[in-house]
């Protein structure tokens, strides 16, 4: 069977889960396409894995995530690979890196060598994509969980960064640093079990997506304003719940009053981002 006939056949047996995009990465996957539109260069050739892709579409179709039964994710323009152990990487993340990658560039330069510290990691997207556009500077990722530092540790080595991973609770693993010029973090921030969707909660690591409350790691994270461990000159970076500006500016305006903050839309228009920035005398938009 070739991929046309396989494509057509299964675009009349579209499910819920089984949407255009799964099936086309499914085909992709099978012929090592890395797009569209290679898979359509290729479309007459004959089907390589039929067996693994009818076992694929049936656990997509269970309501598995696309990117656990293929065992990779697309992270700005990239593969990572992917299980149940971490948290699959969103969009709002990928606009989190590319915002902290900008930022960085504003304060510290295009080849900055500075200590950038990603904390809960998951499976290393943040920390491995500042580290590529910033072969210079030092990159520690640290995750309390050992099961997704062993998938970011993958990752590291699949995109040949050298990365400084750390088990450990929030800031616990950096305690004794100094001279971290620029901290980012996605960190749990769902309160409430009952707005997460049924194939996240089913699949995706509760490590990864709950806190209580919501606000908690951020104030962790923030503790580092009053410590040792941070530079002169630095920036927090974190992508936050889209209910969480007022909160979030209440704990800054009322623990760390007069310092420099900006939230950030995504692109639908949502609050995700919290950057807070502290540069003498200059203001930066992210
Ligand atoms: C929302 S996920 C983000 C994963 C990844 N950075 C991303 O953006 O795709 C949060 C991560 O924080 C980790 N985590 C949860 N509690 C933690 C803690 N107390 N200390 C350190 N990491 C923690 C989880 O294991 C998970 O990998």
């Amino acid at each position: 069977m070739t991929y046309r006939e396989l494509y057509f056949k299964l675009e009349k047996q579209k499910t819920k889960y089984l949407n255009t995009t799964a099936i086309k990465t499914i085909l992709q996957d099978d012929g090592g396409f890395s797009d569209f539109f290679n898979l359509i260069r290729h479309f007459d050739d004959e089907i390589k894995d039929i067996k693994k892709i009818e076992d694929n579409i049936a656990r997509v179709n269970n309501g598995e995530p696309l990117q656990y039964v293929l065992g990779y994710a697309f992270f700005v323009n990239s593969n990572y690979v992917v299980n149940e152990d971490v948290l699959i990487p969103r969009q709002e993340t990928e606009e989190l890196a590319v915002g902290t990658l900008k930022t960085i560039i504003k304060m510290f330069g295009r080849e900055p060598k500075i200590k950038i510290v990603d904390i809960g990691t998951g499976s290393g997207v943040l920390g491995i994509y500042l580290k590529e556009y910033f072969p210079n500077s030092t990159v520690i990722c640290t995750d309390i969980s050992e099961n997704s530092l062993k998938i970011a540790k993958i990752n590291a080595k699949n995109h040949h960064v050298d990365i400084d991973f750390r088990q450990g609770d929030m800031i616990e693993p950096i305690k004794d640093e100094s001279e971290v010029s620029v901290v980012v973090s996605n960190p749990p921030y769902i309160g409430d079990e009952s707005t997460v969707d049924p194939q996240t909660l089913k699949y995706e690591p509760h490590l990864a997506l709950f806190a209580s409350p919501k606000t908690k790691y951020y104030e962790i994270i923030m503790s580092l304003i009053d410590s040792t461990v941070l530079s002169d000159k630095h920036l927090l970076a974190f992508e936050i719940g889209e209910d969480m500006e007022d909160e979030l500016t209440h704990i800054i305006e009322t623990k760390y009053k007069g310092i420099m903050y900006k939230f950030e839309k995504d692109i639908y228009g949502k609050t995700r981002f919290l950057y807070i920035i502290k540069d003498e005398g200059i203001t930066y938009a992210a």
